[in-house]
C-alpha cells in the first residue's frame, strides 16, 4: 500500500502510541480489503457509544486511548439524553457509565454530539470521503448525498478520526458503486411519506441483502430517503442505493440495468408490513428527525394532548435550531429527547410494544428492547398517542 512521509513517521510511533496503533489499524483493515492507498476523509461518526452495547471492556479501551481528532467526528447516539436522563428514568448507575463513556470520546477531541444525523450538522458534498458507521447515516451519505463511505466499525471510524484518513477500497472507488439488482416498484406512491418509504426498505432490504440496488417507479423526497435507506441497512446490509432520475450517481452516471436481475414489488407487498397491534407507547425519529419532520409533528399535535408516551428524538443541533417547534411539541406532554434514540436507551425496554414511523426502528426494537413493534404513518403515530 502506498504511504506517504508523513503516515511513515506515525507508524514509527512519532506522534505517540494511540495514532501509531490506530494508523495500523487503518493500514491492516485496508491490507484486509486491497486498497492501494489511503484517502483524507473530511469527517468521521463514531458508534459504539452507547454503554448498552459497549460496556465495561468498551470503556477500558477508550480510556487506554491518547490522541485527537484531527477532523470534524461525532457520536453515534448514546444511551441517554445527557441533560434529561432522570426524566427518562434512567438507572443512576447506567447514566454515571454513559457518562464516563461520553467523557473517554471528548478527552479524544470527538465532538459532543450523538447523532445518527450527522448530515444536518456538517456540510457533507458530493464525492467527500468519509469514515461513518451508523448504518443508516452510511446508506445517506453514499445514496442522498453522493459522498464515500464504507460501514466503518466503531474501532475503525475513531481510527479514522484520530489520523484523519481511511483506507481507500469498497465504496470510495467507482467500480464499487454499480448498481447489482433493479427493483421495479409497482404501487401508487403519490401519497406515500415517510413510513411508506421506511416499510419498502424494510421488505426491499429482505429481498437485496447485501446487494446494491436501483429503484424504479419512485420520486421520494430527502426525508423519504432517509427512511428508505434505513430500513434497508436494518433489514439487509444495504450501505448504497440509487433511485432512477433522483439520487446524485444515479443521475450522473445514468447507469445501463438492463440485463440485471429485476424484482417486481407490488403495493400489497408494502401494505403488509402495516399492522394494527395496539401499543404502550410511540416512538418517532429513527433516523433522527430532521427540521421538517419536526415541523411536521409539532402541527399534527397542534391543539392536542398526549394520551400515551410520546417519544421523539433528534440531534440536540436540530433542537436547538428549532427550538419553538420543539416547545410547542412539549407542551402537548410529548418529549423531543437529544443524544439517544428508541433502540439505544433503555428507555423502550419497560414497554410491551411500540408504534413507530421507521422501517429501521421496526426491525430493530423487538430485537434490542424486546417489545413488539408495529408501523403507522406519521399522522396515525399522532393519533394513536393523543387518543383518550
Ligand atoms: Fe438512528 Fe437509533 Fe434509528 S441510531 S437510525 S435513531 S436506531
Amino acid at each position: 500500500m502506498m504511504l506517504d512521509a508523513d503516515d511513515e513517521r506515525i507508524l514509527a510511533g512519532e506522534e505517540g502510541e494511540t495514532r501509531q496503533k490506530m494508523l495500523e489499524l487503518v493500514v491492516a483493515l485496508g491490507k484486509v480489503f486491497g486498497a492501494e492507498r489511503l484517502v483524507p476523509i473530511r469527517s468521521a461518526q463514531v458508534s459504539g457509544a452507547s454503554y448498552k452495547t459497549i460496556g465495561r471492556y468498551g470503556l477500558e479501551w477508550l480510556d487506554s486511548l491518547d490522541a485527537k481528532a484531527v477532523v470534524p467526528a461525532i457520536l453515534n447516539p448514546i444511551g441517554m439524553a445527557r441533560g434529561r436522563w432522570e426524566e427518562m428514568g434512567i438507572d443512576p448507575a447506567f447514566a454515571q457509565n454513559q457518562e464516563k463513556v461520553v467523557t473517554a470520546y471528548e478527552r479524544l477531541g470527538i465532538t459532543l454530539e450523538c447523532t445518527c444525523t450527522p448530515y444536518y450538522l456538517y456540510e457533507t458534498r458530493y464525492g467527500d470521503h468519509l469514515a461513518w458507521s451508523e448504518s443508516s447515516a452510511v446508506s445517506y451519505a453514499n445514496s442522498v448525498i453522493g459522498a464515500r463511505t464504507n460501514r466503518e466499525g466503531g474501532p475503525s471510524a475513531l481510527a479514522a478520526a484520530l489520523v484523519g484518513k481511511t483506507a481507500c477500497y469498497g465504496l470510495h472507488l467507482d467500480k464499487n458503486r454499480v448498481p447489482q439488482i433493479v427493483l421495479d416498484v409497482r404501487a401508487d406512491t403519490k401519497d406515500w411519506g415517510v413510513a411508506e418509504y421506511g416499510a419498502l426498505g424494510y421488505h426491499a432490504g429482505k429481498l437485496v441483502g447485501n446487494r446494491i440496488p436501483y429503484f424504479r417507479g419512485i420520486r421520494p423526497e430527502p426525508d423519504q430517503l432517509k427512511a428508505l435507506g434505513a430500513a434497508m441497512a436494518a433489514t439487509g446490509a444495504v450501505a448504497l442505493y440509487h433511485v432512477d432520475g433522483v439520487t446524485p450517481d444515479a443521475q450522473k452516471h445514468r447507469y445501463d440495468v438492463s440485463g440485471i436481475e429485476t424484482i417486481p414489488v407490488e403495493g400489497a407487498e408494502i401494505e403488509a408490513v402495516f399492522t394494527d397491534i395496539p401499543v404502550d407507547a410511540v416512538a418517532l425519529g429513527c433516523p433522527h428527525c430532521s427540521p421538517a419532520e419536526l415541523a411536521e409533528i409539532a402541527k399534527l399535535l397542534a391543539g392536542k394532548v398526549v394520551a400515551k408516551p410520546l417519544y421523539i428524538f433528534a440531534s440536540q443541533g436540530v433542537i436547538d435550531k428549532n427550538s419553538r417547534l420543539v416547545d410547542s411539541i412539549e407542551k402537548t406532554g410529548a418529549r423531543v429527547f437529544a443524544d439517544t434514540c428508541m433502540v439505544v436507551s433503555p428507555v423502550m425496554e419497560q414497554y410491551a410494544s411500540v408504534m413507530v414511523n421507521s422501517g429501521k426502528a421496526l426491525a430493530y426494537v423487538p430485537n434490542m428492547c424486546g417489545g413488539k413493534a408495529r408501523i403507522g404513518t406519521l399522522a396515525d403515530c399522532i393519533a394513536v398517542a393523543t387518543e383518550f
